[in-house]
């Protein structure tokens, strides 16, 4: 049994700047983080584009990147949570320097701001086309050095512990649910420890892994999502999965790589097998349009033309130029052959990011008490049905800062719960066939590309629901049966993340934002004649 003040599940964005804030704090208090394999590898480290904020006040403003955030959220961000989380970025960005990270700047030291899908300004902080490298770097230096935190490796978290691992029956009406730390399964030791904490953060990530194409890392499984709806927290949103519209077009790989929208910033053009730019024929923002609305017209131009991807037109952008700003992004392309200034890249949209998840109040507060998410993970009301282009960074940069801020005062009061009992592994055996946990991760992300993807319909939803209620029944008889292993418990969070957004997405009886349902067209669609 281990036991630590402050419990962090997560070496991303979110899991380090919050980490690095109590440490720093609470000098006597020990902070511990978890993660499930390498330090750095989240879907952090994979960011490209940058981080949004108002740094330059004379070309722009707070009430520009609210309201461009609002546009793209489509009605349903919360717009005091926008307000939060625009004014209070600058402050985040300026901290984060501090530590470390360096962004691009000009020769008179101002930085070199990028323009994404949906922004009315050049506001995007960037490093390079690897912003999401040196930030993860930054942030690891730092907590490297901060004596009283403490990393743990290759360590999977399996569930949180709430009353329930007393023997009481708890639901989703049960009043003050608590969480008293996690279960995990340290894959160094092989043993499966109880980890009591005064206060847990989930900064669990992402879940692109339940599509078949994702620009999302292998670890981004949707487990903190999955264990606060086991444990009967709060969950929502989760019908609007943003697929990002420019991934490169590379059949056997997975995940994809990305080729940032900043490319588009700077001038890059879509264009369908015609050569046709076809966006202006979709909106006025063309190529700039928020990314609901770009991802869907490639969905639109490939159905159309009877194609599995569209192309990334460059070749009239300053090939120097471009070389200074996406190094990484020109080098991969050179490695499968495409010389950007001669050739078009070629793109199709993939599982990107998920707006919805842990439901997280103004303070990273979820419905459990003593337990907070921040991040991918977290349901903060800032995106609403999509996400403007390079808020999520910002997002967890100001979410982790305001549960710093609360969970400071909440440590204080708080006790160890030394009564849960050891975790249980009687009557399990090791799995006898790996492919039935490997053959169900497969179908799950075939069934979720194919009818949960892009466009959806009320038949492909109840499909996806029968199929996934087969495959849950499934996992839950391996899972209760066999030696628990991390890709057992991937296959099943994912399962419960596949799950909620079919169930999300019945009870949408429009289309909204990242949602688009074609038994609820919009207007505006069907008087153009997209094809769906
Ligand atoms: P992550 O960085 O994903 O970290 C999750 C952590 O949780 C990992 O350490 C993981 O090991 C750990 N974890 C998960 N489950 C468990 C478990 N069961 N047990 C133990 N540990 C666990 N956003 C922007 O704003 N700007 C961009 O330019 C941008 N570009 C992107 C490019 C790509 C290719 C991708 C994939 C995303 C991009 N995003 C971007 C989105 C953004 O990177 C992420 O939303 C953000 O980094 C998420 O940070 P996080 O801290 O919430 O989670
Ligand atoms: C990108 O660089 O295009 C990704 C930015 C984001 O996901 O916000």
């Amino acid at each position: 049994m281990l036991q630590t003040d402050f419990l962090v599940i997560g070496s991303g964005v979110a899991g380090l700047s919050y980490a690095l804030k109590v440490a720093r704090h609470c000098p006597d208090r020990k902070v511990l983080v978890i993660t499930k394999t390498q330090a750095d590898e989240t879907n952090t480290k994979y960011a490209q584009g940058g981080i949004a904020g108002v740094t330059d006040l004379e070309r722009d403003s707070f009430e520009k990147h609210i309201e461009d955030t609002l546009i793209a959220g489509d009605g349903l961000c919360n717009p005091a949570v926008v307000e939060i989380v625009v004014r209070e970025g600058p402050e985040r960005i300026r901290e984060i320097i501090d530590w470390g990270t360096r962004f691009d700047k000009d020769d008179e030291g101002d930085f070199k701001l990028g323009k994404e899908g949906g922004h009315s300004e050049f506001r995007i902080l960037h490093h390079k086309d690897v912003t999401g490298r040196e930030l993860e770097r930054a942030l690891l230096e730092a907590v490297a050095r901060q004596k009283n935190i403490e990393i743990i490796k290759h360590c999977f978290v399996i569930d949180i512990l709430t009353q329930h691992h007393l023997g009481f029956l708890i639901t989703k009406s049960t009043p003050d649910i608590e969480c008293f730390g996690v279960y995990a399964l340290n894959l160094q030791t092989h043993r499966i420890e109880k980890i009591l904490a005064r206060v847990t953060l989930l900064a669990t990530g992402g879940n692109g892994q339940a599509y078949r194409t994702t620009t999302n890392p292998k670890i981004a499984t949707g487990d903190g999502v999955a264990m606060v709806y086991r444990a009967k927290g709060r969950i929502e949103n989760m019908e609007f999965i943003q697929f990002h519209p420019t991934a490169l077009f590379e059949p056997s790989v997975s995940p994809c790589f990305l080729i940032t929208e900043a490319v588009r910033g700077d001038g890059g053009i879509l264009r369908n097998k015609f050569d046709e730019a076809f966006m202006v024929r979709y909106d006025p923002r063309k190529d700039l349009a928020p990314r609901d609305i770009v991802a869907r017209a490639i969905d639109s131009e490939m159905k159309r033309t009877g194609t599995e991807n569209v192309y990334l037109d460059c070749r009239h952008m300053h090939r120097d130029r471009f070389i200074e700003h996406f190094p990484n992004i020109y080098k991969k392309c050179l490695s499968i052959g495409i010389d950007i200034s001669e050739s078009q890249i070629p793109v199709a949209p993939a599982a990107h990011y998920s707006c919805g998840g842990i439901k997280a109040d103004e303070w990273a507060r979820t419905s459990i008490r003593n337990l907070y998410a921040c991040g991918e993970c977290a349901s903060t009301g800032l995106h609403g049905a999509n996400r403007l282009a390079s808020n999520s960074l910002l997002e967890a940069l100001v979410f982790s800062h305001r549960c710093y801020l609360d969970s400071v005062s909440a440590v204080q009061l708080n006790d160890f719960r030394t009564d849960i009992p050891d975790w249980n592994a009687q009557g399990t055996t090791e799995p006898k066939e790996m492919i039935l946990i490997t053959q169900s991760l497969k179908e799950l992300q075939l069934l979720m590309s194919d009818y949960v993807g892009i466009v959806r319909t009320n038949v492909r939803l109840q499909r996806a629901l029968k199929r996934l209620d087969l495959l849950h029944e499934e996992i839950e008889a391996l899972y209760e049966t066999t030696v628990i292993s991390p890709q057992l418990c991937e296959t099943r969070n994912l399962i419960t993340i596949g799950y909620l957004i079919v169930k999300e997405a019945q009870f949408r009886h429009e289309s909204r934002g990242l949602h688009y349902n074609t038994d609820f067209p919009l207007k505006s669609d069907l008087l153009q004649n997209i094809v769906l």
